[in-house]
């Protein structure tokens, strides 16, 4: 087997939940439990990027919509054995380029303090003042 098949991204591919929910707990801990993905980005999303080398997915992120001129982009992941080689930036490029190619204006993103460099490089997304509230 190839130890480097290439790197290869993609905009609404079909995933499998187990696929998906286990990137995201490697990310953000939890306990992995199975979530139904596939159901949600159907229903809820504009689209998602999938990263994948060869069959393994190394990286995803999620866009959804007012149905209208604004999009969130959501749970930007890349596989920790995966990162800091260029595949999170290359994420958020593709989902910018699919918001440019519809009807979205504005292309919301939040993020914790420490990732500010990572999302305003390049003048990529520039600050704001938002909100937000546990329900
Ligand atoms: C944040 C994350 C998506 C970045 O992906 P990545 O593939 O490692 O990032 P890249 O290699 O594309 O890095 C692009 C640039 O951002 C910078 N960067 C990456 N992660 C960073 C971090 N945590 N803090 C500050 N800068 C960061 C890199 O240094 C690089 O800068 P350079 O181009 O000047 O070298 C990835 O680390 C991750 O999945 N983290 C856990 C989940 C998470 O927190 N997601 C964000 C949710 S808001």
């Amino acid at each position: 087997m190839d130890p480097h098949p290439p790197l290869r991204f993609a905009w609404r591919e079909e995933i499998i939940d187990r696929e998906v929910s286990a990137l995201h707990a490697a990310a953000f801990g939890g306990d992995g439990g199975l979530e139904p993905w596939a159901e949600r980005l159907e229903h809820y999303s504009l689209g998602w990027v999938t990263a994948r080398r060869g069959e393994e997915l190394v990286g995803f992120c999620n866009v959804i919509t007012d149905g209208g001129r604004h999009a969130f982009l959501l749970d930007v992941i890349v596989g920790p054995g995966h990162q800091g080689t260029g595949i999170g930036r290359s994420l958020v490029l593709h989902a910018i380029e699919r918001c440019r190619a519809s009807h979205v204006e504005w292309l919301h993103v939040d993020f914790e303090a420490d990732l500010g460099d990572f999302y305003m490089a390049d003048g990529l997304f520039r600050r704001t003042t938002a909100g937000i509230l546990r329900i």
